[in-house]
């Protein structure tokens, strides 16, 4: 087969490349990021920063923000380089055969990487796996294979960088025009996605949101909710006898009106969703470390919340020291003023400073110092 479109060159793959390179190592970082908050290493989680309040919020929004991107730029990559799947013979030598396994796992882990970090963004899981560990797998895969790719086409990166046009690269000069259109094009595509989806986390865009699974204004008290008090599996009984079990050297059990009496703080701080929307609120509640200290805990002591919820992998949540020790970290009562609704946690929800959404525990009925 002969094609005759002038910009299926390794110049332009190379320009996208590097664009779609970058999107990836921010995605790789921010998605590594997001793993060690949530799933420490037990000589980390005691270590892990409360500040900047709003570090998760723009790490993992740019993780969504670059992975999106990433998609219009695979898109156009592959367009640029699939002549290459039907030249002939297909394996010339056992290095090229290598070479072309090497791009074939980068590009079907990087379809997938992509199409299902999609899907999950829009809560919509076709496949019989959980997402979150086989993400972070092929997050290595992609990782190593593009690696590999670097290094199996450094000539051709080389001769982009140099601006030098050998052998296979000699290109008329007329292409230069065409590929600054192509390049305009996918550039367009980037912003229009990127302008219509960031507004889930850049509050300041958020009436360009159009394509983002979620507006951030929109939910109960004017705030978005994943997991509704039905979806936890909640009955109106287990919120009607709530009490707080606070777990520790001198135990102790509050009621609402015990726990409403303690003296209440105030702390301004986002719920950033690992699913990269987030938003800035208002949370009035006690101070964790008020309610440690009471239970004779350890200045260096971690806690573990417990939920109400009867299932779900969030239903028990570990705080290290730094997080616990925290001035702004509450067990929240109020969201803007009001008192909680079921579905953000009433009667008291975990609220602390740069941690994933899926750790503000909802519906805390043990807190237990470890
Ligand atoms: C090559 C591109 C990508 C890489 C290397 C990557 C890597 C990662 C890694 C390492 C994590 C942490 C997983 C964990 O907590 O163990 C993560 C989380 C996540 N990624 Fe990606 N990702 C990519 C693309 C995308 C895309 C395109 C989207 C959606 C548009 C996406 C959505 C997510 C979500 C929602 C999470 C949070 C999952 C959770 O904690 O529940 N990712 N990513």
């Amino acid at each position: 087969m002969r094609f005759s479109g002038r910009l299926h060159d390794p110049r332009t793959a190379t320009a996208l490349g590097r664009l779609l390179g970058a999107a990836f190592a921010v995605c790789f970082l921010t998605g590594l990021i997001s793993h060690y908050l949530q799933q420490p290493p037990s000589w980390l989680a005691g270590h892990l920063p409360a500040r900047p309040v709003w570090g998760y919020r723009i790490t993992q929004g740019l993780h969504i923000a670059c992975g999106l991107a990433a998609i219009v730029l695979l898109l156009a990559k592959l367009w640029t380089v699939y002549p290459r799947l039907f030249i002939w013979p297909p394996v010339r030598s056992v290095r090229h055969g290598l070479e072309r396994l090497s791009v074939a796992l980068l590009v079907a882990s990087a379809v997938f990487q992509v199409l299902t970090g999609l899907l999950n963004i829009a809560e919509w899981y076709p496949w019989p796996f959980s997402f979150v560990p086989v993400h972070f797998a092929v997050a290595w895969v992609v990782a190593g294979s593009i690696l590999l790719h670097i290094a199996v086409k450094a000539p051709e990166i080389r001769d982009h960088w140099s601006r030098r046009s050998p052998g296979t690269l000699a290109l008329p000069a007329a292409d230069a025009p065409d590929r600054r259109s192509l390049l305009l094009g996918v550039g367009a595509a980037v912003g229009a996605v990127t302008l219509t989806t960031v507004g889930q986390s850049f509050t300041p865009l958020k009436d360009l949101d159009l394509l983002a699974p979620r507006n951030p204004d929109y939910g109960p008290q004017g705030l978005p909710v994943n997991r509704t008090v039905a979806a936890a599996g909640i009955s109106a009984s287990a919120l009607r006898d709530w009490r707080l079990e606070v777990v520790g050297p001198t135990p102790y059990v509050l009621t609402l009106d015990q726990l409403a009496a303690l003296p209440q703080n105030e702390s301004r701080l986002p719920i950033a969703c690992v699913e990269g929307w987030s938003v800035n609120a208002h949370w009035s509640g006690v101070r964790i470390r008020d309610l440690l200290d009471r239970a004779g805990a350890a200045p260096d002591a971690a806690l573990r919340v417990v939920s109400l919820e009867t299932r779900g992998a969030y239903r028990v949540m570990e705080m290290g020291r730094t997080y616990a020790r925290d001035p702004k970290t509450l067990l929240a009562l109020r969201l803007n003023g009001q008192v909680l609704s079921p579905s953000h946690g009433y009667p008291a929800r975990i609220i602390a400073p740069n941690r994933p959404g899926v750790l503000q525990t909802k519906w805390v009925t043990r807190l237990e110092v470890l």
